[in-house]
């Protein structure tokens, strides 16, 4: 018998139910496409990025970042999506066995990364208005806290007075991820990545800049900080095409992806009315999906797939039960979303 890691016994691949799909609104992706100026650069400098290696720490893509966050350079580490963004940093300030505090719920792949590193998930339900129970997180100890807003799955927001409470208390790192922020209206924490000296902001390229294929994420954070994640993350963690494009669309598509984020709010909150007509109650949310919780809701999801349309299913959330997350983009693809849940349910 081949002596496998003891600590990997028990973890599961991570694969939720995908079938493929005409309209998939299962990962919250940019629904209208790739932005404007990706096909010119894959076009222009596609061929020439293949038999080199990128140059390490990505040194083009960090200055791209630093000039559309308004930071300086030295605040910036980027990774292979914001997902291994994460996952170095939970490996750069823990020690194996080390807590992970997190509210629940919240994004799933923080448990599961926590466990792939030997590290302890320390689960803090929401309360029951779906605010952080900051007193629960501080007092876990957790030397890293990781909070997701707008949160993924509720599409919820922290509040600035409880995270700014959070940040003062907490007894290391405060990870706030804000994949989603795009589409909140004064969500955005950057500020506190700015200022404080204990606060890593993670962002993606994956969600509204439409580039989820090519898997670029990044943070913000003071120099010291982003100085142990860059140890943790190593040289290459792109492609040299992935950056390029990844440039390319901080510095050219900006408008393009605010019109965008615009579009989906706007049809969210349209599909929210659609929702309500069938009996349903979406969450609140600020970002491009609605959480509705729905009995049942892996029969439900399963009747919407039979009729080509992927949306996530959840079991028995916290505190929120069973529930669909659906992505929004372009109304046709609402529509047909509301078409299969109404004939689903
Ligand atoms: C909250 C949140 N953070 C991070 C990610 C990871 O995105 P990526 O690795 O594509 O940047 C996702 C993707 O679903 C997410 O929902």
């Amino acid at each position: 018998m081949i002596p496998f890691r003891e600590t990997y016994r028990d973890i599961p691949l991570y694969s939720p139910a995908k079938k493929r799909c005409r309209v998939d609104l299962s990962d919250n992706t940019n629904l209208f496409g790739a932005p404007p100026s990706a096909e010119r650069v894959l076009r222009e400098e596609g061929l020439q990025h293949l038999s080199r290696y990128p140059v390490g720490y990505a040194p083009d893509l960090k200055r791209a970042v630093a000039a559309y966050a308004d930071v300086a350079v030295e605040n910036v580490t980027t990774g292979c999506g914001s997902d291994d963004v994460i996952d170095c940093a939970l490996r750069a300030f823990l020690e194996p066995g080390d807590a992970v505090a997190f509210p629940d719920p919240t994004f799933v792949m923080v448990p599961l990364f926590a466990r792939l590193s030997a590290l302890r998930p320390v689960p803090v339900p929401l309360r029951e208005d779906l605010s952080l129970d900051v007193d629960g997180l501080v007092a876990t100890g957790a030397k890293l806290i990781y909070v997701c807003t707008p949160n993924n799955p509720t599409g919820t927001v922290a509040s600035r007075a409880a995270l700014e409470r959070l940040v003062d208390r907490a007894p290391g790192v405060v990870l706030i991820d804000q994949a989603y922020v795009e589409f909140s209206r004064g969500g955005d924490f950057m500020d506190l990545a700015r200022s404080r000296p204990n606060v890593l902001v993670t962002r993606t390229m994956s969600k509204a800049f439409g580039l989820a294929g090519l898997r670029v994420g990044w943070a913000v954070g003071a120099p010291s900080l982003v100085a142990e994640v860059e140890k943790a993350r190593g040289p290459y963690k792109h492609t040299a095409l992935g950056e390029a494009v990844a440039v390319s669309a901080l510095a050219e598509d900006v408008a393009w992806m605010e019109a965008c984020a615009a579009e989906a709010v706007e049809n969210r909150e349209r599909l929210r009315g659609g929702l309500k007509v069938l009996g349903l109650e979406p969450l609140p949310s600020e970002a491009n999906f609605l959480l509705v919780p729905v009995p049942e809701a892996r029969r439900v999801g399963e009747g919407m797939r039979e009729r080509n349309v992927n949306v996530r299913v959840f079991e028995g959330l916290a505190g929120v039960g069973d529930a669909l997350r659906i992505g929004c983009g372009p109304w046709p693809l609402m529509a047909t979303a509301l078409k299969a849940l109404k004939e689903a349910l």
